[in-house]
């Protein structure tokens, strides 16, 4: 059984996080659906008492509002900040008409930084995440200013999130040639209804030693057993608006996700949170909860052990339609090697080579 004290290196270092990262885009009422500032600090609470070390947030959260709920609580348990993996992200532009108050270019990112830590109250970060993709500014600024921050001291480790699968290898191997910090851990929308990122995304992050913090692993709670066919919300779910149009297909994973979780005598958030972190490539997943109650039902993940059955059965219900070349390659792959023994895997369905041979 996996706990929250059984750490993982993220990525291809030395950085060790718990096997769930709490999130704190709940922090902060701004945007409509948070919790209050009493209510995140018990969440925080929550998670560290129960053995957690890493926290993640970012400047954009609740326009600054969850970074500084973050630093409040630091800043009221000295001693407490530097045994724990923080981290934040910058891109979001929090000066309105300003188009250098966000992005990834050196000016944006380097202030980005200088007020992400004074919100959170600490001098440094663990963790400083590119959030998504500037595509008007050239890859090799981004990195030269990152590495100044790392050089600085005021930044550990560098992790990207929501980029193509490209730019994040791109920008890895240039980081290597050139000596600078590389991109240690990849943040993306991973969960039993979205997983395209199978494709090129976790593949790529395996290859080049980034480890992947899946986010939104119950869908904006899609995926907490909540939702039912029948259409009921329960009141009290705030992200409801976010969820619309519920398809088929979704509701198969839905209701296959909640068979497994009765078999199993488990909450299907946690259940769906299991499913997440048993996954290649993943390092920590993030947990997003709006209450207590919440994160303590989604902190069950870890007791969760799903048998080869129930995940054969999530595994096909939630199949993805992959871009091209993932599904493609797999076909070719077992025509390229006919008949053969791969990587310990047989290709039963093709001739052996001397059929193929005697046939021309
Ligand atoms: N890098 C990025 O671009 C990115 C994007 C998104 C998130 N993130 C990070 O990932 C973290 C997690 O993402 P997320 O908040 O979207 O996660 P999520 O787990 O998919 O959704 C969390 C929401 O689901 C509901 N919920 C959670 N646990 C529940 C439970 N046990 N029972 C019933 N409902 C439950 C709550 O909504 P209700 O209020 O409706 O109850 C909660 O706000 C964020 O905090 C943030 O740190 C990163």
């Amino acid at each position: 059984m996996l706990a929250l004290d059984s750490y993982v290196t993220l990525g291809r270092s030395g950085l060790r996080v718990s096997p769930l990262t709490l999130g704190t885009m709940t922090f902060g009422e701004d945007w409509g659906w948070g919790a209050d500032p009493e209510t995140s600090h018990q969440l925080l609470s929550t998670y560290l008492d129960a053995g957690g070390n890493a926290i993640d947030t970012a400047n954009i959260y609740t326009n600054g509002h969850s970074e500084r709920i973050v630093g409040d609580f630091l800043a009221a348990r000295p001693g407490l900040r530097d045994r724990l993996v923080l981290g934040t992200k910058f891109f979001g532009n929090l000066h309105l008409g300003d188009p250098n108050g966000g992005g990834a270019g050196r000016k944006a990112l380097i202030e980005q930084c200088e007020q992400s830590l004074r919100r959170l109250r600490t001098e440094y970060l663990d963790l400083l995440w590119l959030h998504n993709w500037d595509r008007g500014t050239p890859i090799e600024e981004t990195l030269r200013a990152l590495d100044d921050l790392v050089r600085d001291g005021k930044v550990r480790y560098l992790g990207f999130s929501d980029v193509p699968a490209w730019v994040a290898s791109e920008a890895q191997t240039i980081a290597h040639f050139r000596g600078w910090s590389p991109v240690v851990a990849l943040q993306l929308e991973y969960s039993l209804l979205e997983r395209t990122v199978e494709g090129a995304l976790i593949p790529m992050a395996q290859a080049h030693g980034m480890g992947v913090m899946p986010w939104s692993p119950l869908k904006n709670g899609h995926l907490s057993g909540k939702y039912r066919r029948d259409g009921a919300v329960p009141e009290d779910a705030k992200r409801a608006a976010m969820i619309s149009g519920t398809s088929e297909a979704e509701w198969a994973v839905i209701d296959e996700l909640n068979a497994v979780a009765d078999e199993l005598g488990a909450a299907p958030a946690a259940v769906a949170i299991a499913w997440v972190v048993s996954r290649p490539g993943v390092a920590s997943t993030l947990l997003g909860a709006r209450t207590p109650e919440q994160l303590r039902v989604n902190l069950t993940a870890l007791d969760v052990t799903l048998d080869n059955a129930q995940r054969a059965r999530l595994d096909a219900v939630s199949a993805p339609e992959l871009d091209f070349p993932a599904q493609y390659n797999e076909h070719a792959a077992i025509l390229q090697f006919a008949g053969a023994t791969v990587d310990g895997v047989a290709h039963p369905a093709n001739p052996p080579l001397a059929d193929n041979l005697a046939r021309y």
